[in-house]
């Protein structure tokens, strides 16, 4: 008798777990809304759709926007120039970015995508919507050093760019509102979900020995706890016990809150595409990812706000830091990387050309 209510009750579960499984696929599939595809088995993203529904038109905007140095003071100081779509919109191989006049930012540039899912924006969390985060780089007088008047101005009196607006808007108006609303829905079609982790877990490729020998040792270290699959991070703000440099003095999360608690704190980044983001960490001290786990195994320095899971370091091999490293490679995702899509439409642009 018992056992035969039991199986009922699975029979149940099982049928519910696959509607909801066909109904999110459904979902996260369909034009609806313009909410870009995602793998079923992540969480919703947060950003609201909704207030700002991406169209064809207003993302191929967004998308000329980040391209253009017009943005900037100089002309040339494009979003672009500082993230690369070959290091998943990260700067590679520069410590901190180059912003206009040769000035250098504060930290390192951060690789965009899966930005729909985040919490908080900047390494600090300063940030609290997508939608306002551009006008800190523009106005940033190390970045691209603009007025927003600026922007706004050079947009309306531009040969295309009224036309454009109206066609994504309904509105030839150029304002801040609908500017930053057209680079959100570029930058939230930036999805990374096409990596050989993501082939393995659902079940079309398979890891070979060091990279699943890696994955079980990120699961047991503790590494997922912050930087947490299917994202690979929770959006915390940590402290990994790095000393400061004294040059930049930069304490991260206390910037923000002012409470000694957060000092030092970081967000936690995503370990996507991490083998094409380097230099590493918030002001790139560190050129690969050997040098990282060297610091989780040795070079933790505790301070009152270090995470305790990590006061005592994460005692790794030089054999498992290499198992681990191979796991970390399976999250590139190189589709995402070449996609023309995100690509601009101009190939060579003088904004574009490598700094010193
Ligand atoms: C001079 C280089 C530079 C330019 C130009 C630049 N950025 Fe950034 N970007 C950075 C840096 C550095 C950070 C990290 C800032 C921080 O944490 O304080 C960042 C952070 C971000 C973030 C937050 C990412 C995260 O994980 O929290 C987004 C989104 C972003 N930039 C988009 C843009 C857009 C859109 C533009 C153009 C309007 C732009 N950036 C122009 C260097 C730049
Ligand atoms: C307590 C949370 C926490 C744990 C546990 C943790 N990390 Fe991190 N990790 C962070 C934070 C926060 C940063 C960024 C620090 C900064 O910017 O100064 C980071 C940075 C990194 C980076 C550099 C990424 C980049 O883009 O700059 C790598 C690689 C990394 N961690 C791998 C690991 C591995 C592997 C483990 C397990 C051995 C691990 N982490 C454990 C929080 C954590």
């Amino acid at each position: 008798m018992w056992k035969l209510v039991f199986l009922g009750i699975c029979a149940v579960l099982a049928v519910c777990v696959l509607a909801l499984h066909s109904w999110v696929w459904a979902w996260a599939k369909s034009p609806n809304g313009g909410v870009p595809a995602y793998p079923a088995t992540w969480p919703k993203p947060l950003y609201n759709f909704q207030a700002n529904p991406p169209t064809s038109a207003g993302i191929a905007l967004g998308k000329k926007l980040f391209y253009d140095g017009l943005l900037s003071a100089d002309g040339y100081t494009s979003c672009a120039s500082c993230h690369q779509q070959f290091a998943a919109f990260s700067t590679y191989d520069h410590p901190l970015s180059h912003g206009v006049n040769n000035q250098f930012s504060l930290r390192n540039a951060p690789g965009l995508f899966n930005l729909a899912w985040h919490t908080n924006y900047h390494l600090d969390g300063g940030i609290t919507h997508l939608d306002a985060q551009p006008l800190a780089p523009i106005t940033a007088t190390n970045e691209m050093g603009e007025t927003l008047e600026n922007v706004i101005q050079k947009l309306q009196n531009h040969p295309v760019y009224p036309a454009l607006f109206q066609k994504a808007f309904g509105t030839s108006k150029v304002s801040t509102r609908l500017f930053t609303k057209a680079i959100s829905q570029f930058l939230v079609t930036l999805v990374s979900a096409n990596s050989k982790y993501d082939r393995v877990m659902a079940g079309t490729d398979t890891f070979n020995l060091p990279q699943r020998l890696g994955y079980e040792l990120f699961m047991a270290k503790g590494c997922a706890g912050c930087h947490t699959p299917p994202l690979f991070t929770n959006f915390a703000f940590e402290n990994i016990g790095l000393p400061i440099d004294s040059t930049l003095n930069d304490y991260g999360r206390m910037r923000v809150t002012q409470n000694p608690q957060d000092s030092l704190r970081f967000k936690v980044p995503s370990l996507r595409n991490v083998q094409l983001t380097m230099p590493y960490t918030h002001d790139g001290r560190f050129s690969s990812i050997d040098q990282v786990l060297q610091h989780y195994n040795s070079g933790v320095v505790a301070h009152a706000s270090t995470s305790p899971q990590l006061r005592k370091g994460i005692s790794l091999t030089k054999f498992q830091m290499g198992q681990i490293k191979a796991f970390l490679y399976t999250l590139t995702d190189t589709a995402f990387v070449k996609n023309k899509v995100f690509a601009d439409a101009v190939v060579e642009k003088p904004g574009m050309q490598h700094h010193p």
